[in-house]
């Protein structure tokens, strides 16, 4: 889909969420409220609407994104639940709290959206517009802050507008949101950890789990920067070598190629994928987790990786390709 130029606007109602589930269903952007702040939204399944999504925010790097789903039933098919993340889904879900679970085997979510990692943050979103639009369309929605990237979170449709008119699908009105921050992000991916405040007081969840939570803090300003190290691995990192800006094929070496010229030496690769042999940059985001991970598991000595341009999307492929290469 190719955004508006003035994006439209509709109240929220019966008619909105069908226009929503619509609009999601073609791989397009729609911004709702939930009951933190508003969000973008974007298939979760659909790899290129959430290259088109990252896009749209102008962010310089893939950082994952929140799966939000609206029942039990729909988190446990993205992720599994451990007894304390059981608890708090039990306790707290709907509400402003997401969860950071293991990815669970079969999970539909785009590779793209959780940044190639193990783990998916879910979160079941207490709002009757945003339950509303996900009921509706009946698929997880990705879903980041609708701001554009170093902006604050939008709390009302107009702040929406005013970062993101013209470069998404639709903009549902529901009014101001109500709590007004983000949702409380807790990993359940071992001993209970707070990687963000948010929403939901830390009292009140550790009064869920009837202990305490150790603190993980990821930045504040989670657009642009990484996450903190430690017990959360902050990008994907594959186990072969990666060697960036190949102008030709070593022996032994798989292929990451971009566009439709390859290197010289590509006729000998051990594996040849190509992020899109086009040149277009939304579908070489779609692929580039996927492709990684599949040329990883190709027995090759290197994954010699062809030069992408640095620009659109391009920039945060670059940074991720980097991260994957100095990550050994
Ligand atoms: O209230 C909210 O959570 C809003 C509404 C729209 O739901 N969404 C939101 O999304 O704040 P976003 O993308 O602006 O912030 C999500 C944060 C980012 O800091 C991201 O790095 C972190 O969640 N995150 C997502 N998946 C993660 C994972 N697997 N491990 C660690 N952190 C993760
Ligand atoms: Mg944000």
């Amino acid at each position: 889909m190719t955004a508006p130029l003035k994006t439209p606007i509709l109240p929220a109602g019966a008619a909105a969420a069908d226009e929503a589930a619509r609009v999601l269903a073609a791989g397009g952007l729609v911004a709702f409220p939930t009951e933190t702040v508003y969000g973008l939204g974007a298939d979760a399944t659909n790899g290129q609407a959430v290259a088109r999504l990252y896009e749209a925010k102008g962010r310089p790097a893939f950082n994952p994104l929140i799966a939000h789903v609206t029942d039990l039933a729909a988190a446990q098919a993205l992720a599994r639940f451990d007894i304390d993340a059981e608890r708090l889904a039990a306790t707290l879900w709907p509400g402003p709290l997401t969860l950071v679970l293991r990815r669970a085997a079969g999970c539909p979510v785009a590779e793209l959206a959780t940044a190639g990692l193990d783990s998916i943050a879910v979160r079941m979103p207490d709002h009757a517009v945003a339950r509303a639009i996900l009921t509706t369309f009946g698929k997880p929605v990705v879903a980041p802050s609708a701001n554009r990237s170093g902006h604050v979170s939008p709390t009302t449709a107009a702040h929406v507008a005013a970062d993101l008119s013209g470069r998404i699908d639709l903009i549902v009105d529901g009014g101001a949101t109500p709590v007004g921050v983000e949702s409380t992000i807790v990993a359940c991916l071992g001993e209970p950890s707070l990687l963000r405040p948010g929403g939901v007081p830390r009292a009140a969840i550790e009064r869920a789990l009837g202990k305490t939570l150790a603190i993980t803090p990821i930045p504040a300003d989670d657009d642009d920067a990484p996450l903190a190290p430690g017990m959360l691995a902050s990008h994907y990192a594959p186990h072969t070598r990666i060697r960036l800006h190949a102008g030709r094929l070593e022996p032994g070496e798989a292929l990451l190629a971009f566009g439709a010229s390859l290197p010289e030496g590509a006729v000998h690769s051990k594996k040849t994928l190509n992020l899109s042999a086009r040149g277009d940059l939304i579908e070489a985001a779609a692929n580039l987790f996927s492709h990684l991970r599949a040329l990883d598991a190709a027995g090759a000595r290197a994954i010699a990786v062809m030069p992408v341009p640095h620009e659109g999307l391009g920039e945060a492929i670059n940074d991720r390709l980097a991260r994957a290469a100095a990550d050994r």
